[in-house]
């Protein structure tokens, strides 16, 4: 009797893992009850089907808190169901990319065709942040027959432009810095094969200026790139990178000074030298933008 038991309870046992063994990423999306909207998404993306197939695929897989963080310009833009698809699938990257490849800037190429960007920060306790185009992962490998899913805390939108220079070409309030920057011969510097932070001030901020610097500024090509150059610096810092206190020496020399108030994550106020981070950070081809409310005065002008 306890024989038949013991068989019993094996057999059980098996078959369980064996069912357990054939959930596909889906099957396991589902099972976590923390990415409906995500598996809403990848319906209406029609990408169920593909996330249910042979793959493998990595799903970088935001929760539902994080798509209720995302600005209403964002879900405007998902009723478009190709820009839609495009963002799903750049939470895709085809073959199995276990967290023992996620190390600073690796480059996984993504199913919509654009690179993610990883990244290892340090936090203000030097805790290590892992991040995948700045949005942090909070769990990873959760396994599936045909891949592997790692969890994050936001959604990665908006996605990547080309190089820095163009990249803000594309976006609005940047014309002026985008003359401040050919003027200064820095326009190619970013858009060239190194990585740089850039601090991007809107137009708004060149306008808050008196007009006499601005005016000194335009004609003294060396006083610009020295300015342009005190709000970059080299390698790529997403949001999760910057901590209450932190200092970052800038290209062209002094020290930039960070503030972050409120726990890290999209409700959280940042700031650089006194210049407050607007709206959403901005990946391109070879950094991050971020754009600020004022210029920034370098102590060494
Ligand atoms: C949805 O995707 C499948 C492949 O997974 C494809 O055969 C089908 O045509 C797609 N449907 C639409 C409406 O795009
Ligand atoms: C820093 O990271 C560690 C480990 O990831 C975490 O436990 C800690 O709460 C973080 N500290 C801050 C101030 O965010
Ligand atoms: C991908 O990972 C899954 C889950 O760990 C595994 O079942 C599958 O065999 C892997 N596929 C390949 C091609 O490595
Ligand atoms: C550009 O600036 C205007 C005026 O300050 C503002 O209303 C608008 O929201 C800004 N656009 C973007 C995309 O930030
Ligand atoms: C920030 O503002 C405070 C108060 O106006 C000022 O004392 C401080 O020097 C400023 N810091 C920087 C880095 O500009």
């Amino acid at each position: 009797m306890a024989y038949k038991i013991f068989i019993l309870v094996l057999g059980l046992f098996v078959t369980f893992s064996v069912a357990r063994a054939e959930n596909d990423l889906i099957d396991v999306l589902r099972d976590f009850q923390e990415f409906k909207t995500l598996l809403q998404l990848i319906q209406e993306a029609n990408l169920t089907d593909t996330l249910r197939g042979k793959g493998p695929f990595t799903v970088f897989a935001p929760v539902d808190r994080a798509f209720t963080e995302l600005p209403e310009d964002a879900w405007k833009s998902f009723k478009d169901v190709n820009l839609l698809r495009q963002v799903m699938s750049f939470h895709v990257v085809p073959g199995n990319v276990t967290s023992s490849e996620l190390r600073n800037n690796v480059l996984p190429s993504s199913a919509e065709g654009q690179k993610i960007r990883i990244n290892v920060y340090q936090n203000a306790t030097g805790g290590k942040v892992l991040t995948a185009n700045g949005c942090p992962i909070t769990k990873i490998d959760a396994k599936a027959s045909n891949g592997v899913i790692h969890v994050m805390s936001e959604v990665m939108f908006p996605l990547p432009g080309p190089s820095i220079t163009e990249t803000l070409s594309r976006m609005q309030n940047f014309s002026f810095l985008l003359t401040a920057l050919q003027k200064a011969d820095l326009a190619g510097t970013l858009s060239g094969d190194d990585t740089y932070t850039f601090f991007a001030p809107t137009n708004e901020a060149f306008d808050k200026l008196p007009p006499v610097y601005l005016e000194m500024l335009l004609t003294t090509k060396m006083a610009l790139s020295d300015l342009l150059e005190f709000h970059m610096f080299y390698d790529v810092s997403f949001r999760p990178a910057f901590y209450d206190g932190l200092k970052i020496r800038s290209l062209q020399g002094p020290l930039l000074t960070f503030n972050v108030k409120g726990p890290p994550g999209p409700t959280a106020k940042y700031m650089v030298n006194n210049a407050t981070f607007l709206g959403l950070q901005q990946p391109a081809s070879n950094g991050v933008i971020h754009a600020i409310d004022q210029v920034m005065i370098s102590p060494e002008p």
